[in-house]
């Protein structure tokens, strides 16, 4: 039985302890009480090296760090435990793939992205087309936001693309690409499936098996878990064959003088110390947030985005990002059902960054900038947006203080005529 969104914010330390308007969780997400809790104890109560000791806090930190492993295996609905790397970030999973699947890859082999997509699922194989000289193909998008599927299919009809790597969620659009039809086409092309899903994870049920993908990265400090750990889920096929990326102590079976033989995965992956009370407290937030259903979760931000929408479309000119077609930032922004997270925006003659500094002056804090995705904003015409994100704990409250916000920081930032 799933717990009401009710009384959540009394779950967050920091939504209590002051009068903070919180609408920028697509960047970072806030912690419940419970994964400070989880990771406080890990410092108190003693911890050791995870599978490298005998001891008993070196074998407390293995029992929860593979019990963190299969909570993750369960959030995002893998089939082996085993098939869940952690890493530093989506950031790290992404260039992992990048170096790992890339040793195979040679000129004339193609790498197609979407121009949805953030930079950490950009950069990574704008850098292996300089190691390896392959090409970089990109998927164009519709008015609204989502990905243009004959743009795709036009892209992989000469079989050279060997990876289709595409969000699960935009981060500035808001829009969810429809990751099943992907991946048939994918299928059908004998390419590689990868889902940057760092914004879907926090928004979206994630089952790996029923999107058939062949590699999913996310980030716990988006999913009310701490900053430090990413994860890499992979099928195990695939992992047993490609090499590792970093190299290190546990990432070995055998080293001599003269080389090394490699772990199973998914020791294979995670060279060094891991990040064990990162780990913990990963667990604690999915465990969390288990408790609230995902169709409370789903309708409680549709709800939020279509006041937001109400709200900003009232305010003159101001243009919600979601509309390609004229060649100028927006007109209207199209059902919110399609969206989930954010709402992005540009105001006439008002720089973003100016917008959200004022509104942070006053407790409103919104991001601005490119959100780290640039490529879509150069398609959009404009340098940057301010966007507005919600999240589980988001009040109608906290949306409604943004419009007049708006509207006295228009009031001063707006041009004057002599
Ligand atoms: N990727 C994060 C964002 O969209 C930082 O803000």
């Amino acid at each position: 039985m799933s717990l009401p969104l009710t009384d959540i914010r009394r779950h967050f330390p920091f939504l209590n302890a002051g009068n903070i308007t919180y609408l920028d969780s697509a960047a970072t997400s806030q912690k419940p009480q419970v994964v400070i809790n989880a990771m406080c104890d890990v410092y108190e109560k003693g911890i050791g090296n995870p599978h490298r000791g005998m001891h008993p806090f070196a074998e407390k930190a293995t029992a929860l760090y593979d019990d963190a492993r299969q909570t993750v295996q369960q959030f995002v609905h893998a089939k082996y435990n085993d098939e869940i790397i952690f890493t530093k970030s989506t950031t790290e999973s992404i260039n992992l793939l990048a170096h790992s699947l890339g040793e195979d890859m040679h000129p004339g082999d193609a790498v197609l992205i979407s121009v949805l997509e953030h930079h950490s699922n950009i950069v990574p194989w704008l850098q292996l087309k300089e190691r390896k000289g392959i090409d970089i193909r990109w998927i164009e998008i519709t008015e609204s936001g989502q990905i243009n599927s004959e743009s795709m299919e036009k892209q992989m009809t000469d079989n050279r693309v060997k990876i289709v790597a595409v969000t699960g969620l935009s981060n500035v659009m808001g829009t969810a690409p429809d990751l099943k039809k992907i991946s048939a086409l994918a299928r059908a092309h004998n390419a590689l499936l990868i889902v940057d899903a760092a914004q879907m994870a926090a928004h979206l049920p994630i089952d790996v098996q029923d999107i058939d993908c062949d590699f999913l990265a996310f980030s716990g400090h988006k999913i009310y878990g701490p900053t430090g750990i990413g994860v890499l889920y992979g099928k195990r096929d695939l992992l047993r064959t490609l090499p590792p990326f970093l190299g290190g102590g546990m990432m070995i079976r055998e080293v001599t003088r003269d080389g090394f033989t490699a772990a199973d995965a998914p020791a294979k992956f995670e060279a060094g110390t891991p990040p064990v009370a990162e780990a913990i407290g990963l667990k604690a937030a999915i465990d969390w947030q288990n408790q609230f259903s995902w169709d409370d979760r789903i309708a409680h931000e549709q709800a939020l985005l279509t006041l937001a929408q109400e709200e900003l479309s009232m305010i003159e000119g101001l243009h919600i990002l979601g509309n390609l077609s004229t060649g100028t930032p927006i007109t209207n922004h199209p059902s919110p059902i399609t969206h989930h997270s954010c709402i992005s925006f540009v105001i006439d003659n008002i720089h973003p960054h100016d917008l959200t500094d004022m509104l942070g002056q006053k407790g409103i804090c919104l991001r601005a900038g490119h959100h780290c995705a640039q490529p879509l904003h150069t398609a959009l015409g404009m340098n940057a947006s301010a966007r507005l994100s919600v999240s589980i704990h988001t009040t109608e409250e906290e949306i409604l203080r943004v419009r007049p916000a708006i509207l006295d920081a228009i009031n001063i930032l707006k041009p004057h005529n002599p």
